[in-house]
């Protein structure tokens, strides 16, 4: 089997060794590990497999002979280095927004739209992967749009702070504490204190009354589902968790379709858990959800006040299947189906 060259950008952050961990657990065959990240923490010292493994800085010529680029430096990194990388001659898989909506870059959920990869290998050999909340959102729309016809979403998030990177966990752990040590608290990564509190604000105001955390599951969804037109509205909401995001759904169908054949596709759909069982008191939770790469879907129930609705609450780990897992689920599609545009030696 061909072991691949990888790097890492941004591998001392949140998504960076969230990566690095998967990459280990799912045994992908990296011949070389290349962690970069900017200059204050050049020389850091990472562990890969029961290796250190020394971060280097990000630079323009830090690819050469690299197979996969892993990037989650942030947007305007990864705008300036990526197209180095795949100069290079690496496939670049990218964790930012900054190439998502780009015409010639396709933004990809295994699970979802495999086949839309060939457009970057035929092209600028990056590949993006999409925003967190979107991901576990159309990992469960897909099969039951295949089923029954998706016409209308409307969901509501509770995105935990590992959303917002290391800075975000470090804000709410910080405030947790001054707040039990009757501390004063100045809040620095959110806009307001988010420990014990809820911020129904995530990313910047996009101009139109949402913000922009709201309009990537719009334009996200979209592009990824094939589905240009698809209504859909989203209102982002921060809260003091440290990880997994949670959504409320309602999704309207141009036929019916009942909860328990909802229940009944999405068993069978991969990447999906159905954990649906109220009287019970099962459903999803972020404490079930956290470190699973499978979305979490239940509370699968007819939408009493919209016809051909359902409404059901989905949970998936955001720095996992929302950000590592499907960029690694993007390099096994790679090395399984298309190892031979992979090589940056080929
Ligand atoms: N967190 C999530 O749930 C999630 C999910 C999906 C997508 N994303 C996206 O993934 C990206 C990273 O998110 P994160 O949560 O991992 O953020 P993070 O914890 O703040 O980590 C940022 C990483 O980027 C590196 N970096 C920053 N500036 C750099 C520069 N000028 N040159 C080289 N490296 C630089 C940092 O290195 P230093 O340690 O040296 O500063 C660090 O390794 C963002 O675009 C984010 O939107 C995040």
């Amino acid at each position: 089997m061909s072991r691949y060259k990888v790097a890492i950008a941004g591998a001392t952050g949140a998504v960076g060794r969230e990566m690095m961990k998967v990459l280990e657990e799912r045994d992908f065959p990296v011949s070389e590990l290349i962690p970069l990240a900017s200059e204050r923490s050049e020389g850091h010292r990472l562990e890969f497999r029961n290796r250190e493994v020394v971060v280097r800085r990000l630079k323009p010529d830090s690819f050469a002979g690299v197979d996969i680029a892993l990037f989650s430096p942030g947007a305007s990194v990864s705008r300036e280095f990526a197209p180095h990388a795949a100069r290079a001659g690496a496939v670049v898989i990218d964790n930012s927004s900054a190439f998502r909506m780009e015409h010639d870059c396709p933004l990809v959920v295994p699970e979802v739209n495999p086949k839309d990869v060939e457009l970057a290998l035929k092209g600028r050999r990056i590949i993006a992967n999409p925003n967190c909340s979107t991901i576990q959102l159309v990992v469960v729309m897909k099969p039951l749009h295949d089923a029954a016809g998706l016409e209308r979403v409307v969901v509501s998030t509770y995105q935990s702070v590992s959303g917002a990177g290391q800075k975000g966990i470090d804000e709410l752990e910080h405030q947790a504490r001054a707040l039990f040590n009757m501390a004063e608290i100045v809040p620095q990564k959110f806009p307001h204190r988010i420990a014990f509190n809820l911020l129904p604000e995530i990313g910047k105001d996009s101009g139109n009354g949402y913000t922009d955390e709201e309009m990537k599951m719009v334009n996200e969804s979209r592009k990824i589902m094939g589905l240009p037109h698809l209504p859909v509205s989203a209102t982002c909401v921060r809260v003091p968790i440290f990880f997994c995001h949670s959504e409320a759904a309602h999704l309207t169908f141009r036929k019916p379709l009942t909860p328990d054949q909802a229940r009944e596709i999405l068993r069978k759909s991969p990447g999906v858990k159905v954990v649906d069982d109220l009287k019970e008191h099962i459903y999803p939770m972020p404490i079930l959800g956290a470190g699973d790469d499978d979305t979490l879907v239940g509370r699968i129930r007819t939408d009493l006040s919209a016809p051909n609705t359902l409404a059901l609450f989905v949970v998936s780990d955001n720095l996992r299947k929302g950000a590592a897992t499907n960029a690694v689920q993007i390099a096994e599609l790679l090395a399984r189906d298309y190892a031979d545009k992979l090589s940056a030696k080929a």
